[in-house]
């Protein structure tokens, strides 16, 4: 059995998971899953290009023939017939449906087994919603993510592009429904995995996020 080395980041929407995931991942030259992005995959095909009503998971495995998943230390990049998905899957339609996606069995099913092969053998950062507590709950390092609403709805409506704007309300409203819905579904409800360290981002910057970890991470290893 290969020993790798996982390094999980849960925490709410916009709690800095991604910022704080994909700079700890270039640091420490380990790979980055960046699961939502898989989630929004799913969800931007749903809402595209459903069919089959009788069998969404042969579809959904289907898809995922089709899909290509390049793993990098930079980012999960998702590549469809020749397409590199980027705003696609973070359209307003996506952000509203998301949730409501997620929290189906099957899909979380086969998604927490297809992120396991994916990145199997992998020294990793895994960011997410359940990936200390479901996808790999025998990680080595476990953090758990958290800000103010307020706070959090003013990084998101800051980091969407012109194209994707949406006014400060419209945002903060979707992320209360979110943070509801990923908090309170059957499977996989959002949760502060055991074991794991809590960081309130509300006022420190990424660097000193970054920081913090890594000095939590070394004292660890003593
Ligand atoms: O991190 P994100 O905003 O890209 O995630 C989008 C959605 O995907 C989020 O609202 C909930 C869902 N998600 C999930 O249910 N489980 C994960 N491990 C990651 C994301």
């Amino acid at each position: 059995m290969v020993e790798s080395f996982i390094i999980t980041i849960d925490g709410l929407a916009s709690s800095g998971k991604s910022t704080i995931a994909k700079m700890l991942a270039s640091k420490l030259n380990f790979y980055l899953l960046e699961s939502g992005s898989l989630y929004r995959l799913v969800t931007y095909w749903f809402l595209n290009y459903f069919k089959n009503q009788e069998n969404p998971l042969e579809e959904i495995e289907k898809l995922f023939k089709e899909v290509k998943i390049d793993l990098t230390s930079k980012g999960t990049l998702i590549y469809w017939k020749n397409r590199f998905l980027k705003e696609e899957l973070r359209s307003k339609e996506v952000e509203e449906w998301v949730s409501k996606i997620s929290s189906l069995k099957e899909v979380r099913n086969f998604l927490t087994s297809y992120m396991r092969e994916l990145t199997w053998d992998k020294n990793l950062v895994a960011e997410g919603r359940d990936m200390g507590s479901v996808v790999f709950p025998w990680a080595r390092f476990k953090i758990f993510l958290t800000a103010k609403e307020e706070i959090r709805a003013r990084r998101r409506h800051g980091e969407l592009t012109l194209k994707e704007k949406r006014s400060y309300e419209e945002i903060l409203k979707n992320l209360k429904e979110r943070d509801e819905l990923d908090s309170t579904r059957e499977v996989s409800p959002l949760v502060i995995p055991e074991g794991a360290y809590l960081i309130d981002t509300s006022y420190l910057s990424p660097e000193e996020v970054l920081e913090k970890i890594l000095r939590l991470i070394k004292n660890y290893e003593e």
